[in-house]
């Protein structure tokens, strides 16, 4: 369950909000499976035509989620999600209508540098929601979300479902280098105007 007070009070007041045991241990199993049998395509950076692959940037994979899919662990996701765009608009009015997830994996040695999730060009992803599911993980795995905040960085262990979430054109983040294969399903609630289209 989501402490929807700490949620509110901490994204409204820092930008950003972490919470463990978000995802029962049992969707975190079905999530992980699901995960190991996807097709993944290296990650590129940038949006559209100028997306390119820069491995000095990023080292991912990832997998983009079609909202059709019916695996019950894909729907189970979805449902989460939805949950959390409410209560985003019920809280902030921010007019949320859309969403955009994919599974991500990390293989040892991956990295993701410095970087903000909302594109120079396109200010649509609004907020930043990534879901974990690496069981029994260990901080020597290296593969910490590090966010670069005024006061100074603050890393993120990914352990098994915990849930992070921030504005998206507020928080600079990264992605240390991991030591073991380490998996997490992000994805952005966008403001999507009737022009746009997504999943085509
Ligand atoms: C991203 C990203 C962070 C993480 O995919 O844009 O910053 O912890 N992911 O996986
Ligand atoms: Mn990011």
């Amino acid at each position: 369950m989501i402490n929807t007070s700490a949620f509110v009070e901490q994204l409204s007041e820092q930008g950003w909000y972490y919470q463990q045991n978000v995802i029962p241990g049992e969707w975190v199993t079905a999530l992980a499976d699901l995960c190991h049998k996807r097709t993944f395509l290296q990650a590129g950076v940038g949006q559209g035509l100028k997306n390119i692959i820069n491995e000095a940037i990023r080292s991912d994979s990832i997998s983009w989620i079609d909202p059709r899919e019916t695996d019950p662990a894909v729907v189970y996701y979805l449902s989460r999600v939805d949950e959390i765009q409410q209560l985003l608009n019920r809280e902030f009015y921010l007019g949320l209508n859309g969403f955009e997830g994919h599974f991500s994996r990390y293989p040892q040695g991956a990295f993701y540098k410095p970087h903000y999730d909302c594109f120079a060009q396109d200010k649509r992803r609004a907020v930043t929601l990534i879901f974990y599911i690496n069981q029994n993980w260990l901080p020597e795995n290296g593969g910490q979300l590090c966010l670069h905040l005024p006061e100074g960085k603050t890393v993120i262990e990914p352990v098994a479902g915990s849930m992070v979430c921030f504005l998206s054109e507020q928080i600079l983040h990264e992605v240390l280098p991991t030591h073991t294969e380490r998996m997490a399903l992000t994805g952005w609630f966008v403001r999507h105007h009737g022009q746009d289209y997504f999943y085509s």
